[in-house]
């Protein structure tokens, strides 16, 4: 295929391109010209040392941040100039390390409650229980349990969140998500404070949605199970992207691994 021809396969496939992107907070460069590709359907992990630019970067995808030069574009369009409820329209949600829970629902009420961004309902009137949103709230709820069963939580769906394990409280964030029609997922470290068999399950997770066609954007700092399952892998040093390429390539760039370990081969941290 021509040059050109294989340019336009990947734009087609493009969900997210971020384009030479650079922003400063008070003067202190934290993006720097950051330039990539997200293929729809791919799991991409941004990695980086403390202070690399990573959570910048998703604030800048989310619309939390303007960037001071480049562009982002989602979906064929460009989105850097665009407010964070429009991008959130476009399928795109963040789901936060520390996910806090309304304590006082059930786990399925607090998915649902992903919902009410796509269907408009007020949070008063399924409470209330009008007439008018009945269908809509059992079309909410189902949609909700369709979701948790997805992550693997279908069996709780009515306990109180306060009972669930840290990791089981990660996993409803995602299914709140989820039912709220995000199809590309922005994390940030979402392996942070896993025990070891939930660090197992949720790349388990990561692996069905991806295979349900949900792109996945997550950033970590630098671990083995992150390079198990992306798709591409990009590389951050002080704001600047330093490699790109899949999980082999970055493991075998030399830039890499003097980032991270002076020299010997590339591994996970200690989690
Ligand atoms: N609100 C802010 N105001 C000023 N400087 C900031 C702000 N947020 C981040 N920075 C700085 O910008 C740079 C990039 O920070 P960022 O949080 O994006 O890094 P990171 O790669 O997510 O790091 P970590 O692995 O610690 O989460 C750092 O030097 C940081 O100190
Ligand atoms: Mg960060």
């Amino acid at each position: 295929m021509s040059e050109k021809g294989k340019q336009r396969d990947t734009e087609e496939q493009a969900i997210l391109e971020i384009r030479d992107v650079s922003v400063a907070y008070d003067g202190l460069v934290a993006v720097n010209g950051v330039s990539f590709c997200v293929r729809r359907g791919d799991i991409i992990a941004i990695i980086g040392p403390n202070g690399a630019g990573k959570t910048t970067l998703l604030k800048l995808i989310t619309g939390l941040l303007r960037p001071s030069g480049g562009e982002i574009w989602l979906k064929q369009q460009r989105v850097d100039r665009v407010a964070p409820h429009r991008i959130a329209s476009l399928g795109v949600t963040q789901v936060f390390q520390d996910i806090q829970l309304f304590s006082n629902m059930s786990v399925v009420e607090n998915v649902m409650a992903g919902c009410h961004v796509w269907t408009g309902a007020s949070f008063l009137s399924t409470g209330l229980r009008l007439p008018h949103s009945r269908a809509e709230e059992r079309n909410i709820s189902d949609t909700a349990l369709r979701k948790l069963s997805l992550v693997g939580l279908g069996q709780k769906a009515f306990y109180s969140p306060s009972s669930l394990s840290w990791g089981e409280q990660k996993r409803v964030g995602l299914a709140r998500a989820l039912a709220a029609g995000a199809d590309l997922l922005l994390l940030d470290e979402p392996y942070g404070g896993l025990i070891a068999e939930e660090i197992g399950k949720l790349s388990q997770l990561l692996l069905e949605l991806q295979h349900r066609g949900i792109t996945i954007l997550m950033v970590e700092q630098l671990t083995d199970v992150v390079l198990d399952i992306a798709n591409q892998v990009v590389v951050l040093r002080y704001g600047e992207k330093i490699a790109d390429g899949t999980a082999a390539e970055i493991q075998g760039n030399e830039q890499v691994i003097a980032t991270y370990l002076g020299n010997g081969p590339l591994e996970g941290d200690e989690r």
